[in-house]
């Protein structure tokens, strides 16, 4: 048994319908420390041979045996070994990896090994100084001579320490120096017990070998054995491992960076998408809240004014009287029967604070009432305190407190004037209402209270304390009944819902029992709004990240038919099909990335120059990028970016070997 057996290998393409049979039964046996020329003409299915030997193609018939096992018995895996561990090419145009300098091109093969990369680096660099360009480490292949190319590819191949050396055609492109010096290292590779496959249609280099194969037409037409092989010497193997995702990483930052300008344009592009994103949620974000803003700092909109829902009292008595005195008692009767009619019982407010997400119930009472300051009198709206009425709408003074009175700026204006109206602060003021007291006797309350405060309250209404009213009341004998209910609610987006509770109470008649006055629904739907157009500005910014994601897989395909050779040459090295990918997906991580935290650095710009250009018109920051949606802008590049790169990634893996090498 050989070290390399060839068994009636047969190869043939089909073009055009027509068979074209190019390899018709080779036999062949290798050893190692053997030097192979396998000279040939142009067109004589050598490089289709070594591409069978080297694990490249499988399509063929008859088997390639390695030390008596077949590789039609290796499955992929076991293949990717083959070419990572056992065979190293040199390739008659070189193929070395054009981003990358001369000692990573070493380093590349290097990888797949399980030495420490400082061991990594000094084995490169020993390599490099065999074959003498110890001085161009560091330049990269576009400054370096022919010679020195196929110089830079023998260190390469020989990295990963294979115990088989495929050259085809090593020399074709070199000049006669430049081949003997190549051709003296082959030979001394040979030397050390390596097996060295040669491929030439020179009979110049095809002499440099201990043996020589004629091929021609396919076939083996005669075998000369011109020196004898060369000892092995037994050292210890090395030890590998595949690429991995680092590595690939590592490797498109190289070449990212070497195409910089290409990707620094597709990143902007990508980043303005997201910037438009996270700006317009930031937009919605910021428009929602200035209209929160504007409508808290009037109104507490979490607090529910309830009123009962009553019906018309009977008027009967007041048509069927005959006297003055009987009528006055049938319109004094009919006030009674409202107020006790809208009066607000603790059974009430229990009934209203067991409503899901009311917090409390807070009773009052209201009626209209007139107001006498100084010589001037104007008809209000009196109320007890509650909490909707805000502190901060409170301008000057403070809540009312016993025998107070807190009035709106539009009362105070009317009755101290127009620009002297905060002289009403601290004054005394009369508050005088007409009613029924508990003999049915009418009687009009008089109290004379303090001005505590005035709001930015457009309404003649004025606030005193429940303490206050029920005293005043009851001095005159009249019964204090609260008319309505200030429902407290957990939080603004539990109103809407609260307020349908309301609603659906029932009375003893079997109708609502209360009715409402809340800015729930009003938030509600204008919330809605603002998030239906939010939504819809998202969407069309989203459309950016359509387009950009529409460049990001353009500039992938691009570079996958750019780097085609390169793919061939991974493949040839060992990488395996997941490694390739993973090139792709890397550069497509970076764009999504970069274009991200880009995105978000243009979105804070943004931000700044709309606060600022707003600002002085509403004074409220309109602009609001929350975290959240900063994130997400990161997680939508990203997620972008990868989904762009599947379909380029997935093509450059599926690349066959073979027709990649040979890519113009
Ligand atoms: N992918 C292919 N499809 C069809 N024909 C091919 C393909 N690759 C090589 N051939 C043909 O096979 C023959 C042998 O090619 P090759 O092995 O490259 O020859 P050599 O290396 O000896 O010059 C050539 O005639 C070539 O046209
Ligand atoms: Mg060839």
């Amino acid at each position: 048994m050989s070290f390399l057996e060839l068994h009636d290998i047969r190869k043939a393409y089909t073009l055009n319908h027509e068979e074209n049979v190019i390899l018709k039964g080779i036999n062949l046996n290798f050893e190692r420390g053997e030097f192979i020329s396998i000279l040939g003409e142009s067109g004589g299915g050598k490089s289709t041979l070594m591409n069978i030997i080297g694990g490249l193609d499988n399509h063929y018939e008859g088997e390639v045996r390695l030390n008596g096992r077949s590789l039609r018995s290796m499955n992929v895996r076991r293949m990717d070994r083959y070419r990572r561990e056992t065979i190293g090419f040199i390739f008659q145009n070189f193929n070395l990896v054009s981003y990358l300098n001369v000692l990573d091109n070493v380093l590349l093969s290097l990888k797949m090994t399980k030495e420490s990369h400082a061991q990594q680096v000094r084995r490169g660099q020993d390599l490099l100084k065999r074959v003498g360009l110890a001085k161009q480490a560091h330049q990269y292949p576009n400054e370096l001579s022919g010679g020195q190319k196929q110089r830079v590819a023998i260190a390469r191949a020989l990295a990963s320490d294979p115990d088989i050396i495929i050259a085809d055609e090593p020399t074709g492109a070199l000049d006669s120096e430049n081949t003997q010096e190549v051709m003296d290292i082959l030979y001394s590779i040979a030397a050390e017990g390596k097996l060295v496959i040669t491929v030439t249609h020179s009979q110049e280099v095809a002499d440099y070998g201990t043996r020589i194969v004629h091929l021609d037409d396919g076939q083996i037409h005669d075998e000369l054995v011109i020196g004898a092989p060369f000892d092995v010497v037994d050292k210890p193997q090395m030890r590998y491992r595949t690429l991995g995702f680092r590595q690939m990483f590592k490797m498109s930052m190289q070449h990212m960076r070497r195409m910089w300008l290409r990707y620094l344009l597709i990143i902007f592009g990508s980043s303005i998408g997201i910037s438009s994103i996270v700006v317009m949620l930031g937009l919605g974000s910021g428009i929602q809240n200035y209209m929160n803003h504007q409508i808290t700092s009037q109104v507490n909109p979490t607090a529910v004014q309830v009123s009962k829902k009553t019906g018309t009292v009977s008027t009967k008595d007041r048509k069927n009287a005959t006297t003055a005195a009987e009528y006055k008692k049938a319109v004094n009767q009919e006030q009674v029967t409202a107020a006790k009619n809208a009066e607000f019982t603790d059974t009430n407010a229990k009934q209203l604070t067991k409503l899901n997400h009311v917090k409390s119930t807070k009773l009052g009472y209201y009626t209209s009432a007139q107001a006498n300051y100084q010589k001037k009198s104007a008809t209000v709206t009196l109320q007890t305190d509650n909490p909707t009425i805000l502190g901060k709408t409170i301008k000057d003074g403070a809540r009312p407190g016993t025998d107070q009175v807190l009035i709106g700026r539009k009362l105070a204006k009317k009755i101290a004037g127009k620009k002297s109206y905060k002289t009403a602060l601290k004054s005394k003021l009369t508050i005088k209402l007409t009613t029924v007291d508990k003999k049915n006797q009418s009687v009009t309350v008089n109290k004379t209270v303090t001005v505590s405060g005035i709001t930015n309250s457009d309404d003649t209404n004025a606030v005193i304390s429940s303490t206050t009213a029920k005293s005043m009341l009851e001095k005159q004998n009249v019964v204090y009944r609260p008319n309505f209910a200030i429902v407290q609610i957990d939080k603004l987006s539990h109103v809407k819902n609260v307020e349908h509770q309301i609603k659906a109470i029932k009375g003893d008649n079997k109708k609502q029992a209360y009715d409402y006055t809340g800015i729930g629904d009003l938030v509600d739907s204008l919330n809605t709004y603002i998030r239906l157009a939010t939504n819809v500005l998202t969407g069309v910014a989203g459309i950016a990240l359509l387009v950009s994601a529409i460049m990001i897989i353009v500039v992938l395909y691009v570079s996958v038919s750019e780097r085609t050779r390169e793919i061939g040459v991974l493949r040839a090295l060992g990488a395996r099909k997941r490694d390739i990918s993973h090139l792709f997906f890397a550069e497509a991580l970076t764009i999504g990335v970069l274009a991200a935290v880009m995105g978000v650095l243009f979105g804070q710009g943004w931000q700044l120059l709309g606060n600022m250009a707003i600002y002085s018109l509403i004074k409220y920051p309109i602009v609001r990028i929350s975290t959240t949606a900063m994130l997400g802008g990161v997680a939508v590049s990203v997620v972008i970016s990868l989904l762009a790169a599947m379909a380029p990634a997935h093509m450059a893996a599926r690349l066959d070997p073979v027709e990649s090498l040979s890519h113009e």
